[in-house]
């Protein structure tokens, strides 16, 4: 199975902002023992590189991407310390033909007709929609998905425990990101069976909406 598909079965992608590397193997621990085997770990601090590398390295189970892929440079760093998969709030042709040469699978942000067919011609068919609560959220999706059928989406950004039925009702929709499960407090505070918990509860609706992933 390519990474885009094991990221359709998991169904919910963590968005996950590390600021200490030592936080990043016991989160994937708690991510794990909850039902979700993947995490997209955000080039928003400095400790990005490292926890993609120590979560990849010490928990092989999980599935590990890096987000707010900007540059090159971090496409480069983070397949280097183990990403299989790079997500962007946007469009960059530069990182997209990164991740291509690097292997990759790649999911760029696109909120706007002209984006999209910017994406398509660089071979996207499966756009990260961010923010998705302040873009329209599942209601522009699915205007955008009336001519754009070939396309798939991943929401994030506004997407919780509460609006996931909204989202995972729309068969386009492959897979939804989001931070809820993990917290920034809950992370800095190491509060790991919170987060276990609130990921079981984001797997157990999750089931009930796709039961057949
Ligand atoms: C992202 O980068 O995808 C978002 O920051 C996640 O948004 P959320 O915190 O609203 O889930």
């Amino acid at each position: 199975m390519n990474t885009v598909d094991q990221l359709r079965k998991c169904g919910i992608v963590p968005v996950v902002v590390i600021n200490k590397v030592e936080e990043a193997v016991p989160l994937a621990k708690a991510l794990l023992a909850g039902g979700i085997n993947c995490a997209e770990i955000t080039f928003r601090t400095e400790a990005a590189a490292d926890a993609i590398a120590a979560m990849a390295k010490e928990v092989p189970d999980m599935i590990v991407g890096a987000g707010t892929v900007l540059t090159v440079e971090q496409a480069e760093l983070a397949v280097k310390n183990g990403a299989t998969f790079l997500v962007s709030p946007g469009i960059d042709e530069d990182v997209i033909k990164a991740a291509e040469r690097l292997g990759v699978a790649m999911l760029p942000g696109a909120v706007t007709p002209t984006e999209m067919i910017q994406g398509m011609k660089l071979g996207i068919k499966l756009f990260k929609f961010f923010p998705a609560g302040n873009y329209g959220g599942i209601k522009t999706i699915k205007s955008l998905a009336a001519p754009f059928t070939a396309f798939e989406f991943c929401p994030t950004g506004g997407v919780s425990l509460e609006n996931l039925a909204d989202y995972l009702s729309f068969k386009k929709i492959a897979f939804v990101g989001g931070s809820w499960m993990c917290p920034a407090n809950l992370i800095s505070e190491g509060k790991w069976d919170e987060i276990e918990e609130l990921t079981r509860q984001a797997v157990t609706r999750f089931r009930e909406l796709r039961p057949a992933n």
